[in-house]
């Protein structure tokens, strides 16, 4: 709380701003303000200090910490709490478990790096230091454990469209929440829920997207923003502090939707933005593969494919790969 008066009095300020003004605004001693101001050097702000003219900030870390996702957040519930770590487990399982205690809904639990980062199906998450997201968000609908994929679906959407609007890159979705950029995976989300028969307690959404990450630090197949990037005349870093706060927009905006409209329009827009419909799929589940044509997405979140008989089948759980 006290770096955070501290900040946002520099960054009001383009100007120095004197020892005395951060101690009223912080509401501490000159003593604790130097000890605060060299704790957010640690943390990578460039401050300038001046024994007459007091602290000047010169330049903002691309670090994942709240003072930062938080500052200038359009929402209204999702990151009014974040809790960041530099390394953690899981962030799924950090959450889950404040979540079991009380942690409110919209609370955000996000790692610099993962070392146990979970994927679907029992899967790791790879999940190397500086340049990616590892972000859990609780929330805490009023529904029925069988409408979790809704939540689902609306995370994907959310992803998509932030990762669009932040690097201009085309990503499309996969199936059921993967986000691919060329056809190569840059993002996927683990939904994880507590809940007893007719309701659930809690969902925890784990997004974790490769934004700067090097190629050799993925598994094949995978890619980073950065990467996809490259690709086009616009190489760049890209900014993951305005990537997360992107993201949190993205998924309030729709899960407000979705909690005042139903799954309709959160459906239509998840069409808008998947390639894959139309496309030839191989479709592998636990015990057997076969191929056909992505046609729909049912109202549960199931993929319903068209085999070569002309049958349709209805697909909750499994992988999907796409045919050429
Ligand atoms: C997948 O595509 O298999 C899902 C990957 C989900 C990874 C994220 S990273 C943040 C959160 N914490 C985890 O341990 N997993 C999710």
């Amino acid at each position: 709380m006290i770096d955070e008066k501290i900040l946002s009095k520099l960054r009001n300020n383009d100007d120095y701003v004197s020892g005395e003004e951060l101690c009223k605004a912080a509401d501490v001693s000159r003593t604790a303000i130097w000890k605060h101001i060299e704790g957010l050097r640690e943390e990578g702000y460039a401050i300038e200090a001046s024994p007459h003219l007091g602290y000047r900030l010169l330049g903002i870390p691309d670090t994942l910490i709240p003072a930062e996702i938080k500052w200038k957040l359009k929402t209204k519930v999702l990151g009014k709490e974040v809790i960041s770590y530099k390394r953690c487990g899981s962030t799924n399982d950090t959450a889950y478990a404040l979540a079991e205690k009380g942690l409110k809904e919209g609370s955000v639990i996000i790692a610099e790096e993962q070392e146990k980062g979970k994927g679907r199906h029992g899967r790791r998450w790879i999940s190397p230091s500086k340049g990616g997201i590892y972000m859990s968000v609780i929330l805490r609908p009023e529904i029925t454990p069988n409408e979790i994929s809704r939540i689902t679906l609306l995370a994907a959407v959310a992803a998509a469209k932030a990762v669009r609007e932040t690097t201009g890159l085309l990503a499309l979705i996969k199936w059921p929440n993967d986000i691919l950029v060329n056809n190569k995976k840059v993002c996927g989300i683990l939904t994880e829920m507590k809940a007893e028969q007719d309701g659930v307690n809690f969902i925890v959404i784990g997004i974790g997207i490769n934004v700067n990450t090097p190629l050799d630090k993925l598994p094949r197949g995978a890619s980073s923003l950065k990467e996809e990037l490259r690709s086009t005349a616009r190489s760049q870093e890209i900014s993951r502090i305005e990537l997360t706060k992107k993201l949190l927009e993205k998924l309030e905006e729709s899960y407000f939707l979705l909690k005042k409209e139903g799954a309709g329009p959160i459906m239509e827009e998840w069409k808008h933005l998947t390639g894959m419909l139309g496309s030839r799929v191989r479709v592998v589940l636990q015990n057997r593969t076969f191929e056909g044509l992505a046609h729909d997405i049912d109202t549960d979140g199931s993929l319903i494919v068209r085999k070569d008989t002309g049958m349709l089948e209805k697909i909750s759980s499994g992988d999907i790969i796409m045919v050429r």
